[in-house]
């Protein structure tokens, strides 16, 4: 692939995002035409990730406002608009964020919440560069790097948070390994986080989620960095399933636990994480793999016993006492500083 491609962009009226579900088995761009196919997009995760779905959902409410310009509605539609945009994912903070934003925005006028739905795309593909230089800066030569999920550039406009400083350290040529968490049930470490490193020529492995322990116990993981979907005004943070056990893991092997994200990703009406709704996903997800098999053909199989249900939690908190530090778009900051940058 050699053109650089956003994860997600706005033409007209339509809404452009790569298909992620078929990653890294097919590489397509999805148009969403109406407000109502991206908040589609949005539920069924073909388009995901803190900062993608904060972008999607703005650019879903220019869909909305473009699409009710004329009507004698508008505040009206415009509104039932962002109730269905908010409706679509409960975790991540920057949907809502942005949601809003542009939602302000379009009381004035639809051409004014287009211009700031693009704005708000810009600002998140600043601050991932931001946090990049930040977070290199924790980087040294040969390190041995763990990461959960992904949150590269698939899941924010441009560079992505938690592998942000990755790319750089690479592009600066520092001697990086990385190891990527397989990440289930979705697998977006496995399929996204490896395939995002492959374009790159990052050296890297995926490992079983339930490897890290072993790995962090024999001094084969120097620093872990993970991002975020969103972050209480404690520090306590929600991301992917599964961060809360490596961060536990990571403090008691003395193994730096960073948390890259934007500061758009702090929900300051959230005193702890005990308040962060956390996301239920269909049992279809533990209970089915999707994958291509010897011909390339993509096939969902059944995975676990036949009678059995599962339990599908999407997210979980990690306590700020198990986070060494959050790597901003201004700044390297403890847990206990959380709450002062609001006022920054
Ligand atoms: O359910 P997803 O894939 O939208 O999950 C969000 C995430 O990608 C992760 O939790 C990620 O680590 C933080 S978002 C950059």
């Amino acid at each position: 692939m050699k053109k650089h491609y956003r994860a997600i962009w706005m033409e007209e009226n339509s809404v452009f995002m790569i298909e992620q579900n078929l990653l890294p088995f097919e590489y397509k761009i999805f148009e969403a035409k109406t407000c109502a196919e991206t908040c589609v997009a949005i539920k069924t995760m073909l388009t995901r990730g803190a900062g993608s779905l904060g972008i999607a959902a703005g650019y879903a409410m220019a869909q909305a406002a473009l699409e009710f310009q004329n009507s004698q509605n508008y505040s009206k539609n415009i509104e039932k608009a962002l109730f269905d945009i908010e409706s679509t994912r409960p975790t991540a903070q920057n949907l809502f964020v942005v949601a809003k934003r542009v939602f302000n925005a379009a009381k004035i006028s639809p051409q004014n919440a287009l211009r700031e739905a693009q704005q708000a795309a810009d600002d998140d593909a600043f601050c991932s560069e931001k946090i990049a230089e930040f977070g290199n800066s924790l980087i040294r030569d040969n390190s041995k790097i763990a990461t959960h999920c992904n949150a590269g550039w698939l899941a924010f406009v441009d560079l992505g948070t938690a592998l942000a400083p990755i790319y750089l350290a690479n592009k600066e040529k520092k001697n990086i390994f990385v190891y990527v968490d397989e990440t289930r049930p979705r697998s977006q470490g496995a399929r996204l986080t490896a395939w995002e490193l492959s374009q790159e020529n990052i050296p890297h492995t995926i490992i079983p989620d339930n490897a890290t322990g072993y790995l962090m116990s024999t001094g084969k993981i120097d620093l872990m960095i993970v991002g975020a979907d969103r972050i209480a005004k404690n520090g306590d943070t929600a991301n992917k399933i599964g961060t809360l056990e490596k961060a536990v893991l990571a403090k008691t092997f003395n193994i730096p636990f960073y948390v890259a994200a934007p500061t758009s990703t702090i929900d300051f009406s959230c005193e702890t994480g005990r308040n962060i709704p956390i996301e239920e996903r269909s049992e279809d997800e533990v209970l089915y793999q999707t994958g291509t098999d010897e011909n390339g053909i993509l096939r969902k199989i059944r995975v676990a016993s036949p009678n059995s249900s599962a339990f599908n939690p999407a997210f979980d908190v990690t306590f700020a006492q198990f986070i060494t530090g959050f790597i901003t778009e201004k700044g390297i900051f403890p847990p206990s500083e959380i709450k002062n940058l609001e006022k920054f």
